[in-house]
Formats: C-alpha cells, sequence, structure tokens
C-alpha cells in the first residue's frame, strides 16, 4: 500500500497526528501552484529518464512512471485531475495520482530529488515559457505600431514637451518611438532568458545528491543551457524571477505612457485619435460617452506589476541560505504580473491597431501655438547668419507680435517682420509651415518623412 493511500501524508512518517486545519491552510499551494503543472511533469519525465540511463531506476520502472506522467498530464490539460489540498501543492499532487496510477514505481521517481530542486526548476521553466510568449506579444505590438507608422509616415501632429506644444512631427514618428522602447523591452526580456536558462534539478535538497546522477542529461532535456553550479545557489535563487518582474514593470512602464497618451488623444479637447467600439465603452448614465476604458485599464496595470516586483522583493530580503517555505510565496505576485502585462500587451495592440489618427485636426494642431518658431530662428541663423542667442530673441519679438494681432507665425506681413529685423525677407515664409519643418529635420533620428520612410524600411526587415 502506499503512503498516500493509506491517508498519510507524503512525509507523515514520523509524525503520528495530522496537521491542524490552519496548518494546512496556510500550507497550501496547490490553488496557484496548479498552473505548474505541465513544468512539473516535463521535469519529472527528463528526471526520471536520466535515472534510468545512470541505472538508478530500472527501465520497466521508468516506462511505467513515463506512461503514468502521461496520463496525468493528459488528465490536467482535460481539466479531470483532482488537484487535492491534503496534498499541499502541485508536485505532491502529481506524485500522489501517479501513485494511484501505477503503484510502487511512482515512489522511485523522487530518488536523488527534492521539492527545492523541484520547484526552482518548475518554476524557471514556466518563467521562461512566459518570457517567449511576451517576445511574441512584443512582436505583435510593434508590427502595429509599424503599420500605422507606414500609413501615417508624413502625417503631421504637434510634438509636445512638458504636454505644451514645441514642434510639428509626423504621428508616425511618435509610433517608431514607441517601437523602439518595445524593441528594448523584447532585448531586456531575452536578456534575462539567457541568464536564468540555468538547471537547478540535481541540487536536491540544498547539498547535492550520493546518487550518480547525469545533470547534463536533464540539462539537455529540459532546454537549458547549463547545470547550476552550486546547489545551494541552485534552490536558493530566485533572482530570475526578479529580473523577468523588473523587465515586465519597465514594459509595463512603457506600456502606460503610450495608454496616457491615447486617453489624451482621444479626449474631446484633443480629438487626435478615435477609437472605435471594440476598444472603448459608454457610460450607463452619459448617452454620449465614449470611454477608453482599455487604454485607463492599460495605463493602470503598472500598479500591479510594480507592487508584485515590491512583494517579491521583500519575500527574498533578508532568506538564509538554502530553501525556506517563505520562498512558496514568490509564485503568485509572478503570475499576477505576467497574467497583467500579458492582458496589457493584447489590448495595447489592439488600440494601436483599431486607432484612426485624425489628420485635419492633427495639422491644425500641428500649425498651433507658434510651433514653427525654432523653425523660424534656425532660419535667421543660416539665412542672415546670426548668432542663434540672438536669432532666439529675435524670434520672441516676432512670436509676441503674432500674439498681439492674434495671427499664426505665417499669416504674419512681411513688412510687420522687417519691422523687427529689417533684413528678413520673403524666402521666411518657406519655412514658417509646418510641413515644412518637418521635412527639414533630417538629422539622423530627426522627424523628416524621409528619414521615417528609411527607419521603416528597416523595421520591416528586422520584423
Ligand atoms: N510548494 C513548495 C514551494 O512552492 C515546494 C517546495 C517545498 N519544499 C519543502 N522543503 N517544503 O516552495
Amino acid at each position: 500500500m502506499t503512503e498516500s493511500s493509506k491517508g498519510q501524508k507524503m512525509w507523515g512518517g514520523r509524525f503520528s497526528d495530522k496537521p491542524s486545519d490552519i496548518m494546512q491552510a496556510i500550507n497550501v499551494s496547490i490553488g496557484f501552484d496548479q498552473r505548474l503543472a505541465a513544468q512539473d511533469i516535463r521535469g519529472s519525465k527528463a528526471h526520471a529518464n536520466m535515472l534510468k540511463a545512470q541505472k538508478i531506476i530500472t527501465k520497466s520502472d521508468n516506462t511505467a512512471i513515463q506512461s503514468g506522467l502521461d496520463t496525468i498530464l493528459e488528465e490536467i490539460q482535460n481539466g479531470n485531475f483532482p488537484f487535492r489540498d491534503e496534498f499541499e501543492d502541485i508536485h505532491l499532487n502529481v506524485e500522489a495520482r501517479l501513485s494511484e496510477l501505477i503503484g510502487e514505481p511512482a515512489g522511485r521517481l523522487h530518488t536523488a530529488r527534492s521539492r527545492n530542486d523541484q520547484v526552482a526548476t518548475d518554476f524557471r521553466l514556466w518563467v521562461r515559457d512566459a518570457l517567449d510568449d511576451f517576445d511574441l506579444q512584443l512582436l505583435g505590438l510593434q508590427k502595429a505600431l509599424l503599420a500605422q507608422a507606414a500609413q501615417h509616415t508624413d502625417t503631421l501632429m504637434p510634438g509636445f514637451t512638458h504636454l505644451q506644444v514645441a514642434q510639428p512631427i509626423c504621428f508616425g514618428h511618435h509610433m517608431l518611438a514607441y517601437l523602439e522602447m518595445f524593441s528594448r523591452d523584447r532585448s531586456r526580456f531575452a536578456d534575462c532568458r539567457v541568464r536564468m536558462n540555468e538547471n537547478p534539478l540535481g541540487a536536491a535538497a540544498l547539498a547535492g545528491t550520493p546518487y550518480p546522477i547525469n545533470r547534463d542529461a536533464t540539462t539537455k532535456a529540459l532546454g537549458f543551457e547549463r547545470p547550476m553550479a552550486n546547489s545551494l545557489d541552485a534552490v536558493s535563487a530566485r533572482d530570475f524571477a526578479l529580473e523577468a518582474l523588473s523587465c515586465a514593470n519597465i514594459c509595463a512602464t512603457h506600456l502606460s505612457r503610450i495608454a496616457e497618451e491615447i486617453v489624451i488623444w482621444t479626449s474631446t479637447q484633443f480629438g487626435f485619435v478615435s477609437l472605435s467600439d471594440k476598444f472603448t465603452t459608454g457610460s450607463s448614465i452619459m448617452p454620449q460617452k465614449r470611454n477608453p476604458d482599455a487604454a485607463e485599464l492599460v495605463r493602470a496595470k503598472v500598479g500591479r506589476i510594480l507592487g508584485s516586483l515590491t512583494s517579491l522583493s521583500v519575500v527574498m530580503k533578508g532568506l538564509p541560505l538554502a530553501y525556506s517555505k517563505d520562498m512558496q510565496e514568490d509564485k503568485e505576485p509572478v503570475f499576477e504580473a505576467f497574467d497583467a502585462l500579458s492582458l496589457a500587451l493584447a489590448a495595447m495592440s489592439g488600440m494601436i491597431g483599431d486607432l484612426t489618427p485624425n489628420k485635419e485636426r492633427l495639422a491644425e494642431a500641428a500649425g498651433a501655438a507658434y510651433s514653427t518658431a525654432t523653425d523660424l530662428a534656425d532660419w535667421l541663423v543660416r539665412t542672415l547668419d546670426m548668432p542663434f542667442r540672438e536669432a532666439h530673441h529675435t524670434t520672441g519679438s516676432i512670436v509676441a507680435l503674432a500674439e498681439k494681432q492674434g495671427r499664426a507665425l505665417h499669416e504674419l506681413a512681411l513688412h510687420d517682420m522687417q519691422g523687427v529685423h529689417d533684413a528678413i525677407h520673403e524666402g521666411v515664409f518657406d519655412v514658417l509651415s509646418p510641413s515644412a519643418s518637418v521635412a527639414s529635420r533630417t538629422s539622423f533620428g530627426g522627424t523628416a518623412p524621409e528619414n521615417i520612410r528609411k527607419q521603416i524600411g528597416l523595421w520591416k526587415k528586422q520584423l
């Protein structure tokens, strides 16, 4: 008879009494760590195959273990696996079920292994899978931004500093700015993946094991780069999760910025872009409303994600080596943060694909608020050989004049401008329009449509 079928804890040998309900309640993790099921089974299969290859278990025991684990994976995928609180966590649930399915050989699976290296392995595999998913989602978002950039290479809009109109830019340039940020997010996740892709399995409880295991074999089977070199580190390290959360937090920060811009741009006061019914909601009292809820929720998700990073940082702070049960609290923050980021990425890709820039409104706003004043100053420098500081001052006087007359810069009469500086001539009007302004900004990285087209070409190749 197996221990579990006697109604005893898997670890119950030296215990004569059952744990209290409170003990059970605080100890149990199956409610959330069942999300590691696929990784747990993958790890166990690799471990058992290695034990067999090293002649630590027999071929027939391994065959039984492998087919039992396959059945369990099917049960989990079909939603009919009996998750049971009494078995605490995913590791013991799987092992208990294996013992029900195949009997005695199940008891040999845990040879040369501990739940400490097992959970570290499962969790690494899970986080690694999540990083791969983020990479795909970020790629999708980049493609959506690229499509908008390609469609709106020449679409004018005001560029802002301090949320005050600064200089005209192109909508495509704005989209590409985020594309760059999300590309760095991808590379951050990729760096994190490289660093985390080491195998803790075989560290056993904390000190290694006397069995002649082959850690390279499980490393290869699980797609890790190398076995972790120190058994204490292997079971204690959670910096991989902290690093992944940090990357997620930075990515969510970027998402919150573009989300905020969508909230601003869709407001009636701005009217820069519109979202369709797909990504907006109505108000239950104000029939006229169309609210950018998805953008607002994406903007908010960073709170949850940073909260998770904070939680795990505090859980890990000051923990002595090696494993402590505190570390069971590592998973929920990661699950919560990653679910939030995944949803936020999906919503943002959807919104970017969905939004329609209002070209007329954008062009009008691009020319407002003396946005080409810098172009005027640059013209004075280049055409009249004025020092930039003097040109800045002269332009300021012309802006004041325009303000007094209630006109835009390009609407001023030449002789009025000549009243400020007599050498100003007709040629000045060539630089006062927003489209001339953006076309002139050809320095590398600048907003000139010809630059944007080049960048779009490069991104198309890269993505
Ligand atoms: N459920 C545990 C966790 O998530 C697994 C490891 C338990 N190890 C132990 N020695 N009690 O951390």
